[in-house]
C-alpha cells in the first residue's frame, strides 16, 4: 500500500530555565476526562525505520553506540549549570556527550551528534537546530538550548530556549509531557497518566502503536485544555515526536535490521524506572542510551520527507492527528484554520500531494514563526529571519519550493491558547 500525502491531507481536520524545581503537578489532574477508545481506519504495518522504508543491512561495528566506560559517551546526570529540557532525544544526547554536556549546542554539533547517537539525517538537523537557534538562540555566536534561556552575545535575541517556545516549536498533545496552561506554564511536566496509557498499549513498539498514542493524546488535549492550540509548524512537530520514539530509539540487529523497542529501552531514553503502572519513577534530567543498543543503519537515516510521511500516515489512520487550530476558551471547543486561506493561497490540500511540497510547507511554516530582529552583527543578512533563511536555503532549493508565503497569523485571534506564551520553563 502507498500512502499519498493528497489522500493524507484530505483527510485533514480544516487546517489547519534552565532546570527549575517544578512540581511534578500530574496528580492535581486526576479529574479529567478520558476520550474514548478508537480504532485505526487502516494499519500501516510500517517497520520501525518508518517511511524511510525497511533496512536492508546490519552491521554492528557502525551501529553500536558505544556508551561504555573509556568511550567518551559514558552516562553523566547533568551538573548544576548544565541545561536540560522537554526533549528526552536532546537530553539523553546531552547525558552521553553527544552534544555538549551543558546543553547549549551549535548546529554543527547538532548535525554531528545526533547523527552519531541516532542517524538522524543532516538535513533533519540543520532545520531543527537551525529554527531552535532563530526562535529562541543567538545566531551571533550561533548556539541554542535544549532548555530554557541562556545568556546571548547581544541581549537583543530571546535566547529563552526550545522550553520558551510555547505554540512555535514546542505544542499541547505531546506523547508524555502535559500541556503548558494546565501545568501552570511549564512544557516539560512529565504525565504518568500519559505514560502509563502509552505503556500498556504494547509490550514492544511499532509505529502503529504510536500513532495510536498519538491520537489519544490529541483527543485528551480537546477534551480537557481550554486552551489547546495546534500552530501551523508546533502542530507538527508534536505529532513527529511521536514517530522519533519509533525511528531513533529503536534497537537494532542482524535479525531485526529494521529494529524493535522493547519497554526496557523506552522507559531507559524516557528516564522512568520501575516495573508496573502505579510503580513508575520519572527521574528528571536522567534520560540514558541503554548499554549495547544499535541504531539505524546511516543508510537509513531519517529525513525531512520521511518525517513529513510519516505524520500524515498517522493521520490516515486517525484522522485529527494533523489540524490548525485550537480550542476557543472553553474545552471540547475546537474550531480550525483553512491551510489555504492561512497561506494566502500559496499552499492547498491538492499542491502538497508530493513530498518536496510537504517539505516546503515544514520549512515554510518554521520560518513564519519566527522574530524579525535586525542587528548589524548579522551582516547582509540583518535579521533573524534574513538568516534563518539564509541557512535554510539550500533545503529550499533542494526540495524547489515556491516564493516565501506570508502566513495570516490574523486567523489565529480567536483561540485564546494561540497567543499563551507559558513560562519559559522545562
Ligand atoms: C535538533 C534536534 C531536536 C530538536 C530541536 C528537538 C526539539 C523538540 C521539541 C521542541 C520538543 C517538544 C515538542 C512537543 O511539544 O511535543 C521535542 C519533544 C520530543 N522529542 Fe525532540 N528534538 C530533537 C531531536 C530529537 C531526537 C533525536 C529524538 C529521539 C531520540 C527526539 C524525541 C522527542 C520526543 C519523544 C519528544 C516528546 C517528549 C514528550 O512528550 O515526553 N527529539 N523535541
Ligand atoms: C539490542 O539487541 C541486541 C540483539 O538482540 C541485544 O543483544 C542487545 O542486548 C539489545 N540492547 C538493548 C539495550 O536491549
Amino acid at each position: 500500500m502507498r500512502f499519498s500525502l493528497a489522500s493524507a491531507l484530505l483527510t485533514l481536520v480544516p487546517l489547519a530555565a534552565a532546570w527549575p524545581n517544578v512540581m511534578e503537578m500530574d496528580r492535581a489532574l486526576k479529574k479529567r476526562e478520558e476520550p474514548p477508545p478508537r480504532n485505526p481506519t487502516f494499519k500501516s504495518g510500517r517497520p520501525n525505520t518508518g517511511a524511510s522504508g525497511p533496512a536492508l543491512t546490519f552491521n554492528a561495528r557502525d551501529q553500536l553506540v558505544n556508551v561504555g566506560s573509556g568511550s567518551g559517551h559514558e552516562f553523566r546526570s547533568p551538573r548544576s549549570g548544565d541545561i536540560r529540557g522537554q526533549c528526552p532525544g536532546l537530553n539523553a544526547a546531552a547525558n552521553h556527550n553527544f552534544i555538549p554536556r551543558n546543553g547549549l549546542v551549535t548546529t554543527a554539533q547538532t548535525i554531528q551528534g545526533l547523527g552519531d547517537a541516532y542517524s538522524m539525517s543532516p538535513d533533519l538537523a540543520l532545520l531543527l537546530a537551525v529554527v531552535s537557534t532563530a526562535l529562541a538562540g543567538d545566531p551571533v555566536s550561533n548556539r541554542w538550548s535544549i532548555g530554557g534561556r541562556f545568556t546571548p552575545t547581544i541581549p537583543i535575541f530571546p535566547a529563552n530556549g526550545i522550553a520558551g517556545t510555547h505554540n512555535q516549536y514546542e505544542g499541547d498533545a505531546s506523547i508524555v509531557r502535559g500541556d503548558a496552561y494546565l501545568n501552570g506554564g511549564s512544557v516539560g511536566v512529565f504525565q504518568m497518566r500519559s505514560w502509563e496509557h502509552l505503556y500498556q498499549l504494547a509490550e514492544e513498539y511499532t509505529m502503529d502503536v504510536i500513532a495510536a498514542q498519538s491520537d489519544y493524546v490529541t483527543r485528551w488535549s480537546i477534551l480537557n485544555n481550554p486552551y489547546y492550540f495546534s500552530a501551523p509548524f508546533s502542530g507538527l512537530v508534536a505529532p513527529a515526536a511521536h514517530n522519533f520514539v519509533i525511528n531513533f530509539m529503536s534497537n537494532h540487529s542482524a535479525e531485526n535490521p529494521s529494529g524493535f523497542l522493547t519497554r526496557e529501552v523506552l522507559k531507559s531514553f524516557f528516564g522512568v524506572t520501575g516495573d508496573a503502572p502505579g510503580q513508575f519513577v520519572h527521574n528528571r534530567g536522567q534520560e540514558r542510551i541503554p548499554e549495547n543498543w544499535y541504531k539505524r543503519p546511516f543508510s537509513n537515516a531519517y529525513n525531512i520527507p520521511n518525517v513529513l510521511v510519516d505524520v500524515q500516515t498517522n493521520n490516515l489512520m486517525y484522522p485529527g492527528i494533523i489540524r490548525i487550530g485550537g480550542n476557543t476558551g472553553t474545552t471540547n471547543s475546537f474550531a480550525g484554520v483553512d491551510l489555504t486561506d492561512l497561506t494566502g493561497g500559496v499552499f492547498n490540500v491538492g499542491d502538497l500531494a508530493d513530498g518536496n511540497k510537504g517539505a516546503c510547507f515544514l520549512l515554510q511554516a518554521s520560518l513564519a514563526g519566527l522574530p524579525d530582529i535586525s542587528n548589524p552583527l548579522l551582516g547582509a543578512v540583518g535579521s533573524v529571519l534574513g538568516w534563518a533563511t539564509q541557512q535554510l536555503g539550500p533545503l529550499s532549493s533542494k526540495f524547489s519550493c515556491p516564493q516565501l508565503a506570508t502566513f495570516d497569523n490574523q486567523l489565529f485571534n480567536k483561540f485564546p491558547g494561540a497567543s499563551y506564551k507559558g513560562s519559559g520553563n522545562a
